[in-house]
């Protein structure tokens, strides 16, 4: 490994510390996170449902926000600035970290449109030919191009599952994102979209920064430079709420974790 590469594995692009999310309770359903997340690397959110890890990727695009009643507390960074200063626009952070979801949404539009769209609204200035490379680098990127060259004007929802989440990947990297958060990326695929979606990820993160919620054990494993897992703990007052067990490199959460609680959950025994 060269010193380079070291060097840009320890940067954190995003930090947590000690924060809470509540919904509409006063027990947090996420509580006391403290994390890092590398620059150009896979970081896998693993656990059971209902731990949290949703909640925590959106802190990261103030998707929350848009959820009435729920509120953050502690404190993220995105490139050492304040997520959650007052003064930063919601709209802006969500260009600078692009989401991907669990069921592919590409928009009722033809795949070209699902590209283009983005960049627009984000008051793209170039020619029509600028668009076309646009649209043809996003796509060639999320590994799709080849596939969907012929036939851009053809509606989105027209492609299979697979190429559709694909599809919302270009369309996430369309705006330049530093960071693409994935939850369930893979939960509505077949076994071999999944497996592309992997070495898709593995080629991404060569440009950008991912985090990906995932159910699939062998996919945190086999992905991700770093897992966290995240469970949930009785609070005081006897409610469930979900807590950052431990996070490490993934080699050493698959092979020596130093929580019985992850041990447990990555042999099956619980989740
Ligand atoms: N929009 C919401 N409103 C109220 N409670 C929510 C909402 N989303 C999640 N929760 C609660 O927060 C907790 C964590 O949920 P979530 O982040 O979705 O967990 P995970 O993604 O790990 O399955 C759960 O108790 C869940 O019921
Ligand atoms: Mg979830």
């Amino acid at each position: 490994m060269s010193l380079n590469k070291n060097s840009s594995e320890n940067q954190a692009i995003l930090t947590v510390e000690n924060v809470n999310v509540f919904y509409s309770s006063n027990t947090p359903a996420v509580a006391s996170v403290n994390l890092e997340i590398f620059k150009n690397q896979i970081t896998a959110f693993i656990g059971p449902s209902g731990c949290g890890k949703s909640t925590i990727l959106r802190c990261f695009n103030r998707l929350n926000d848009l959820i009435e009643g729920a509120r953050v507390t502690g404190d993220i960074t995105f490139n050492g600035k304040n997520l959650y200063d007052p003064k930063i626009d919601p709209v802006a952070v969500r260009r600078r970290i692009g989401m991907v979801f669990q069921r592919p949404n590409p928009f009722p539009k033809s795949i070209y449109e699902n590209i283009a769209f983005g960049p627009r609204i984000n008051g793209f200035k170039g020619s029509k030919n600028d668009m076309d490379d646009l649209v043809e680098k996003s796509l060639r990127s999320a590994a799709i191009w080849e596939e969907v060259k012929d036939k851009l004007k053809e509606s989105g929802l027209a492609l299979s599952g697979g190429q559709q989440q694909r599809l919302c990947i270009a369309r996430a990297i369309a705006v330049e994102p530093q960071v693409i958060l994935m939850d369930e990326p893979c939960s509505a695929l077949d076994p071999i979209s999944t497996l592309r979606i992997e070495e898709l990820m593995q080629e991404l993160k060569q440009q950008f920064t991912l985090i990906i919620v995932t159910h699939n054990m062998q996919q945190a494993s086999r992905s991700a430079d770093m897992t966290a897992f995240f469970n949930t703990e009785l609070a005081d007052n006897g409610k469930r709420m979900g807590k950052l067990v431990e996070v490490d490199r993934t080699s050493v959460i698959f092979g020596s974790p130093s929580q019985v609680a992850t041990e447990e959950y990555i042999s099956g025994r619980f989740g």
